[in-house]
């Protein structure tokens, strides 16, 4: 059977022309600074985002986990989303390993923090509070592009309180495309931003933190502690810097795919698509279908050739990437109609 596998962006394999980048790399030792091809990596990327360097890290989470322990010392806290990656999806390492402590405000809707909430959020100068140094957003935010005026409002707020401020910008390049603007205008004002290459941009592995010289140096003192120092990397390196030259053109594909799949879904009975999210290469739907869980439908669309991923309750989500065409998003459409419609058999087939 042929799968059609949209559980993340992070499931594409290098393309045969990557293959060929990562097969002519120049190398050498990454941990004594001496690999060219991560050195010219490191500064492409931070040109693009107009900070001054970059550091090549071996994941997203590693990038923001190294962010927090460069901005924030042990007993002192952070700012971040109730849905973000950091908050929910990195085992709160920051707290666990880095003694960093996060205060939580609620992402709205649209993906972004009420500012009030956040600076109901900052802790007064008290011996009973944990001192705030940070606040950290998404951009994109399950999907959702956040606007260059909301990240302006952000940094600004940073600013008038002294605080340093983190992007997670996993998938940066969709944002900027969704938005129509530069990577830059998302970043500008930003003491750091991680962005990943192994997501939409079809790397096998790899994240970018950038920030200012000082920044970088005491954030590459820390990839060592954790174990990100990596040698002859290059190898690595070379995919990302085919993907910044490749992958972020052929980006605006995964958009059209994922609008296409919202359309097709979108008055389909059993089904609520989320069109909110459906900006960048997401669809998020929820599933109300009686009797029938997430997971159960998820299982059901499994066994017809269809990953998504089941993020709970009821609620699923489909990210499209490199290799999935309007053929992939057509399948797509049909076998969760078809699995829809075995569904309401069968809650017939039970009343009787
Ligand atoms: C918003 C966001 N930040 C960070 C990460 C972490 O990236 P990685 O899986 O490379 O650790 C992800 C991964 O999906 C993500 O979606």
């Amino acid at each position: 059977m042929n799968v059609i596998d949209l559980r993340s962006d992070t499931v594409t394999k290098p393309s045969e022309e990557m293959r060929k980048a990562m097969y002519n790399a120049e190398v050498g030792d990454d941990v004594f600074g001496e690999d060219p091809t991560v050195n010219r990596l490191q500064e492409i990327s931070a040109q693009k985002l107009g900070k001054e360097a970059g550091l090549f890290v071996q994941s997203g989470t590693q990038g923001n986990f190294l962010a927090l322990l460069t901005h924030i010392g042990r007993g002192e806290a952070a700012i971040v989303g109730n849905g973000s990656h950091i908050y929910e999806h990195e085992q709160g390492s920051s707290s666990t390993l880095g003694g960093i402590y996060l205060r939580v405000v609620p992402n709205q809707e649209d993906g972004t923090m009420s500012l009030k909430e956040i600076e109901l959020e900052i802790a007064p100068d008290d011996d009973h509070y944990a001192r705030t140094k940070l606040m950290a957003m998404e951009n994109t935010f399950n999907g959702i592009p956040i606007s260059e005026a909301y990240t302006k409002d952000f940094v600004r707020l940073a600013t008038k309180h002294s605080l340093k401020t983190h992007l997670d910008g996993a998938r940066l390049f969709n944002a900027a495309l969704a938005l129509n603007c530069k990577p830059a205008d998302l970043t500008a004002g930003f003491d750091s931003v991680q962005f990943c290459f192994s997501k939409g941009l079809g790397t096998p592995a790899g994240s970018m933190l950038c920030g200012s010289k000082a920044f970088i140096k005491e954030a590459r003192r820390w990839r060592k502690a954790v174990g990100g120092g990596m040698r002859q990397i290059g190898v690595i390196a070379a995919a990302c810097e085919y993907a910044l030259d490749k992958m972020v053109a052929r980006l605006p594909e995964d958009h059209e795919t994922a609008r296409a799949l919202a359309d097709k879904l979108e008055d389909v009975d059993g089904i609520t698509v989320n069109k909110n999210r459906a900006q960048t290469n997401m669809v998020w739907l929820d599933v109300n279908i009686e009797g029938v869980s997430g997971v159960q439908f998820v299982d059901m669309l499994d066994k017809e050739g269809l990953k998504v991923l089941d993020l709970g309750p009821n609620t699923i989500r489909m990210v499209t990437h490199y290799g999935i065409t309007l053929r992939e998003i057509d399948t797509t459409s049909d076998i969760i109609k078809k699995v829809i419609k075995s569904c309401s058999k069968k809650s017939v087939a039970g009343v009787h």
